[in-house]
């Protein structure tokens, strides 16, 4: 970890949310500003970033390291779901093994030098989120995603109390699946409400990143196992991508 000059959590305390689509996305964009770039999946019962990046090479354990997979030359990635004879295997496991577990991905992973790990999240602030701020020396923060309405708002309120009691900065909220716009008639649709999220980051008096419309393209990409800002950048909901995580790059410059 002594490598990694910068650490960031993507969190959210309500799952469904788009934690490891913004997570994935962000890590395929700072590769893409030439950063040398690690994602992290610490969802153990849940692991989506083999599926999202197209993944099913297995990680290498050579003697006391483990070998992250390589999805392009500046972007390594490690998952459970690496270590899993198979993607409908459940994880049936207490907290002291998933604590266990986090702590070899944090020790044992040989990832060289990364100017950014990207760590994407289980949902809530239970076992899981606990071991990774704890075990982690000084994530450097967290990224808040949320959708607008109020019943993920309660819950992604509790995150923000969770980093502050553990004195875990945060960097941002990204308010996720706001608004869609009819790709028929151009109208939009607050489907979820929308300036939940903002309102929120206001009251907590947190940056806001920046709103990230609810868009079909986004499901199918996820799919496919292609992420988003790596076709055609030029829409809508891959600006609004960009210029949530931009603020993120300048924080380190
Ligand atoms: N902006 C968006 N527009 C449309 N669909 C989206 C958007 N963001 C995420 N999704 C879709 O929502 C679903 C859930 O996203 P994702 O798996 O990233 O959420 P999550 O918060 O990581 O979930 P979990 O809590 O289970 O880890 C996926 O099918 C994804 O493609
Ligand atoms: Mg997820």
């Amino acid at each position: 970890m002594e490598n990694v000059r910068e650490k960031i959590l993507v969190m959210s305390g309500k799952g469904g949310v788009g934690k490891s689509t913004v997570a994935v996305n962000l890590a395929v964009w700072l590769s893409q500003q030439g950063k040398q770039v690690g994602l992290l999946d610490v969802d153990i019962h849940g692991p989506s970033v083999p599926k999202l990046l197209n993944l099913d090479k297995k990680a290498i354990k050579g003697g006391a390291v483990i070998e992250p997979v390589a999805y392009s030359d500046n972007l390594k990635v490690m998952s459970i779901g690496f270590l899993l004879p198979n993607e409908n295997n459940a994880v049936i496991w207490r907290g002291p093994m998933k604590h266990n577990l986090i702590k070899q991905f944090l020790t044992e992973v040989y990832w060289g030098p990364l100017d950014y790990l990207v760590i994407d999240c289980p949902p809530g602030t239970g076992d899981e989120l606990l071991s990774v701020v704890q075990l982690m020396e000084n994530p450097d923060g967290a990224v808040i995603v949320t959708t607008p309405q109020q019943i993920a708002v309660l819950d992604v309120k509790k995150c923000i109390t969770f980093c502050k009691q553990l004195n875990l900065p945060v960097l941002g909220v990204i308010e996720n699946m706001s608004g869609l716009v009819c790709p028929h008639c151009q109208n939009r649709i607050d489907v979820f409400k929308s300036g939940g999220g903002e309102q929120m980051a206001k009251e907590f008096d947190i940056p806001f990143l920046g709103s990230i419309p609810i868009d079909a393209a986004v499901v199918s990409s996820c799919d496919s196992g292609n992420p988003f800002l790596n076709s055609d950048n030029n829409n809508p909901t891959a600006q609004a991508l960009e210029s949530a995580f931009k603020p993120l790059l300048m924080n380190e410059e």
